[in-house]
């Protein structure tokens, strides 16, 4: 059987844009993997260094996320970065076999390095170890268990592919270890805000929560960007400008093409389309925020899963690095 490696970093709730681009899917393939799904609170420091208790507070958070979307703790384990330190030891023998140039080409990296200045006016002097090096450590995230499969959205494509250079290099100088992983994007591996913006993110102020109550999407979905040119609600528009339309879309509405058809006619107004969407996300997000009630109101359970499930990782990590000392030549006294 294969193995799934997947994550995030514990930093915040999670939205619609996540579910879409890689919850859903990573809920569908747990059935038929060895799945692995870790709380990257290790990665989440990188960032969160002078606020641990941000990352402490978002586990938990993160854990509920995942519960309730259906990622089901007898199919997955779900593990806590910094309690499988055998990461943090392949981190360091990984952290030979890539060049600092490499890393600074990483798009993603690059990407948060600009976002970073644009924020705090940072200067190259201000870039940690810690936050150019974090490719290396995900590497090691994935090579611990061996993983084979990284269903991620599209952020993550640089971070998997770097990964499979590593562990390439690896398997060269020490002799095959570890599988390539592969990347599993989901059919929309990177979803629009409700702003038109091109990706839904905190940063930019323009998510549905999983956990958001219905008030609070109704008033999301009010503010979504329609076809500008619409100006009364009986002119004809074109739903492919509009961003109430890619939701409809996206949550797979059964009267879709109606909702087209008037849009295009004449014979729908916004408001009322709207009001029909945030609905239908309503109604979307109820057995998830069933589950997520019946979690929150048992914390022992998670702490359970939690403990299970980072457990299970240890022990299948360490298997794992046992090989990797023994080809490295590291393994001392095991002869
Ligand atoms: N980089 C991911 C994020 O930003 C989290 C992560 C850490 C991850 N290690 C991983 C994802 C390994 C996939 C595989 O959320
Ligand atoms: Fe968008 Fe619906 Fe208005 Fe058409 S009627 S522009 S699909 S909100």
């Amino acid at each position: 059987m294969k193995t799934i490696l997947t994550g995030d970093r514990p930093t915040g709730k999670l939205h619609l844009g996540h579910y879409f681009g890689s919850l859903e899917n990573r809920v569908k393939m747990q059935y038929d993997y060895d799945t692995y799904i870790l709380i990257a609170d290790v990665q989440a420091l990188t960032d969160n260094f002078n606020n641990p208790e941000k990352v402490r507070e978002n586990v938990r958070e993160l854990a509920l996320d995942y519960l309730s979307v259906g990622i089901d703790p007898k199919q997955s384990h779900i593990y806590i970065q910094s309690l499988v330190p055998q990461t943090a030891e392949l981190t360091v023998y990984f952290s030979n076999l890539v060049s600092v140039p490499r890393l600074f080409r990483n798009p993603t990296t690059k990407f948060e390095l600009t976002q970073k200045q644009e924020l705090f006016g940072n200067t190259g002097e201000s870039i940690t170890y810690g936050f150019l090096g974090y490719p290396v450590s995900q590497a090691a995230d994935i090579a611990t268990v061996n993983g084979n499969i990284v269903p991620v959205g599209e952020d993550q494509l640089p971070h998997i592919e770097q990964a499979r250079e590593i562990v390439r290099k690896f398997n060269n100088i020490y002799g095959d270890t570890f599988n390539e992983p592969e990347a599993v994007l989901s059919d929309n591996p990177r979803i629009k805000g409700l702003d038109g913006s091109e990706k839904m993110s905190k940063s930019l102020n323009n998510c549905i929560y999983l956990s958001d109550d219905d008030e609070t999407i109704t008033k999301k979905v009010m503010t979504a960007v329609t076809d500008p040119n619409k100006i009364r609600k009986d002119d004809p528009a074109n739903p492919e400008v509009c961003m109430v339309y890619y939701y409809h879309k996206l949550i797979k509405n059964p009267n879709i093409s109606t909702v087209c058809t008037e849009c295009r006619n004449g014979e729908r107004g916004c408001v009322f389309c709207k009001k029909e969407l945030a609905r239908n996300i309503i109604e979307f997000l109820k057995p998830i925020q069933e589950r997520r009630k019946y979690y929150e109101e048992r914390p022992e359970e998670i702490e359970r899963i939690l403990k299970e499930g980072t457990e299970a990782t240890r022990k299948k990590a360490e298997e794992i690095m046992k090989r990797v000392r023994e080809n490295m030549k590291l393994n001392y006294f095991d002869e």
